[in-house]
């Protein structure tokens, strides 16, 4: 323990001084494992991750989370380099829709405005009018004219979410996060019955079911805001794990409950102390997306960036 806690500071010196030197910048996802929050410059839900990789004017961004993200950062800084310590941090869900699949819908419908969760590949969002994320996903579709018809793609469970939360119909694709979808009712019941005092905080990736149950569905730095607010002292938190790191630093004094132990995502947890810093010395993996498809991705971005 003494020894892993020494070569853990040994390789937090060493990532400092390389960033410096380098002129880098670290931003982390919210899910990312504890001791990359920590030495993160920024930590963040997606839609941050995506403003702060917007603004910044570090030479170097080394996005610590999925593929998808680090995608968005390099459409958005595309004179700046974009690292992601493992290439193989993907998305269950990005991958469950292809830029096809999105052709084929807009064909059967042909005069909807297509709204694309970030959790997409920049090919699957260079065939959409506009990008949302978990935080935002409400206000981009009540940016839509009521008179047009909407495809959500690819997250049923964000897309039927928004539709309850505006009383608008949307298409729906039908992917999903495997992740969240391992978050089970019965369980999170037996949570609220141990801890009637509880409050319940769910993102809206979880299931209907699920999410019906909740007190509040945030994104996931929602959820570390509403943490940070609420009175209440104990609180059931149904997404992925990662996130009850920063719930517990932030909040010392407070109770976080999983909703599900072990809902973990696979892909945020392949980075490591070691893989960061190999990235920072090696300048490994750039992410690069084709300039074509980066240009009709960003317009989707953009679009979603210019509602604030
Ligand atoms: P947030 O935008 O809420 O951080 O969600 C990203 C994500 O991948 C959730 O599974
Ligand atoms: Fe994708 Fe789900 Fe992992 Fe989020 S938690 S990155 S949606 S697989």
């Amino acid at each position: 323990m003494q020894t892993r806690l020494k070569t853990e500071e040994r390789l937090v010196a060493k990532i400092e001084r390389l960033k410096k030197e380098r002129r880098a910048m670290i931003i982390a996802h919210n899910y990312q494992g504890g001791e990359i929050q920590d030495v993160a410059d920024f930590i963040g839900d997606s839609l941050e991750l995506s403003q702060k990789a917007a603004k910044t004017d570090a030479e170097v961004i080394v996005f610590c989370g999925v593929h998808f993200m680090a995608e968005t950062a390099a459409i958005l800084c595309p004179n700046q380099t974009v690292l992601m310590p493992d290439l193989s941090a993907g998305c269950g869900m990005a991958e469950m829709i292809s830029e096809e699949a999105v052709r084929q819908m807009k064909k059967a419908h042909p005069n909807a405005v297509v709204v694309c969760y970030v959790n997409s590949s920049a090919k699957v969002k260079a065939e959409s009018d506009i990008c949302c994320t978990s935080s935002n996903a409400t206000r981009v579709v009540e940016s839509i004219p009521k008179d047009r018809e909407i495809l959500f793609i690819p997250d049923q469970y964000l897309g039927a979410h928004v539709m309850r939360q505006t009383g608008r119909a949307l298409i729906l694709y039908n992917g999903y996060c495997p992740t969240h979808v391992r978050i089970m009712t019965a369980e999170l019941a037996k949570a609220m019955e141990q801890h009637p005092d509880a409050v319940v905080l769910a993102h809206p990736e979880c299931t209907g079911p699920v999410a019906q149950l909740a007190n509040h569905v945030l994104s996931t730095s929602g959820i570390a805001l509403e943490a940070r607010k609420e009175p209440r002292s104990a609180m059931i938190v149904a997404t992925e794990t990662g996130i009850l790191h920063r719930l517990q630093k932030e909040n010392p004094q407070k109770e976080f409950i999983p909703a599900c132990r072990y809902c973990d995502c696979a892909h945020m947890k392949v980075n490591n102390l070691e893989k960061l810093l190999w990235s920072l010395e090696e300048m490994q993996y750039p992410v690069r997306v084709d300039v074509d498809v980066a240009s009709r991705a960003k317009a989707a971005i953009d679009a979603m960036l210019a509602l604030g």
